[in-house]
């Protein structure tokens, strides 16, 4: 009943049609806002493979999918990646984060090297979607380019160097049940010529 709330009111402010407020993909990523506090209960496998499986579906320069994702749950691993830094509450309270990195040895050459961000985040991208759907609560955490940040989770996970971790997607049963934002701004579009409106 919430979510169908929160639906209605975001329609309502956006001026959407009919036709978004029917259609359940529109619906998952309308409603998908970060969790950042989560009950203790365990997610399950079956779970974590589906929201790998979203991850992997996205699309890839080249289809060269130069990507690795580190499931954790051990919860000694957890506390190891919370280290001191900011955010490191989330990681020690959550049952499960998945690491998402870019495998520099799958990746294009040359100037077109760095598209592997680009990958990596379009599968976070579907990996936080899947996770919405599924009942579950998580938050992108960013890793790269801040280098302290990357080179701490490559160090406890024991990651060679040609995996750059680009973040940590935390996951788990949602205990907190924060409003999704409004972000739609027509000033951000821009129609057949920057800077024209409609
Ligand atoms: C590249 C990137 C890095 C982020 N890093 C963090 C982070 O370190 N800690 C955090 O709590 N949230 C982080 N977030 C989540 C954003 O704060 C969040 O997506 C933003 O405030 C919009 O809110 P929403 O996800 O609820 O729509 C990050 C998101 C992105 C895309």
């Amino acid at each position: 009943m919430k979510k169908l709330l929160i639906i209605m009111a975001l329609m309502f402010l956006m001026g959407a049609g009919a036709v978004e407020a029917q259609n359940s993909v529109i619906d998952n990523i309308m409603t998908r806002t970060s969790i950042r506090k989560f009950k203790p209960q365990a997610v399950e496998d079956a779970k974590i493979e589906t929201m790998l499986r979203a991850a992997m579906a996205a699309p890839t320069a080249v289809n060269k999918q130069p990507w690795h994702f580190v499931v954790v749950t051990d919860k000694k691993v957890l506390d190891e990646l919370a280290g001191k830094g900011r955010g490191g509450d989330m990681l020690r309270n959550a049952p499960l984060t998945i690491v998402v990195c870019g495998n520099l040895e799958k990746a294009l050459d040359g100037d077109a090297e760095e598209f592997w961000v680009q990958d990596a985040s379009a599968a976070t991208e579907n990996l936080l979607l899947a996770a919405h759907s599924l009942g579950l609560g998580a938050v992108w955490t960013g890793l790269y380019p801040i280098i302290e940040r990357a080179g701490h989770v490559n160090s406890v996970l024991g990651m060679p160097e040609y995996i750059m971790p680009l973040c940590t997607v935390i996951i788990g049963y949602p205990d907190e049940q924060p409003t999704p934002k409004n972000k739609w701004n027509p000033e951000n579009v821009s129609y057949n010529k920057f800077g024209n409106r409609k």
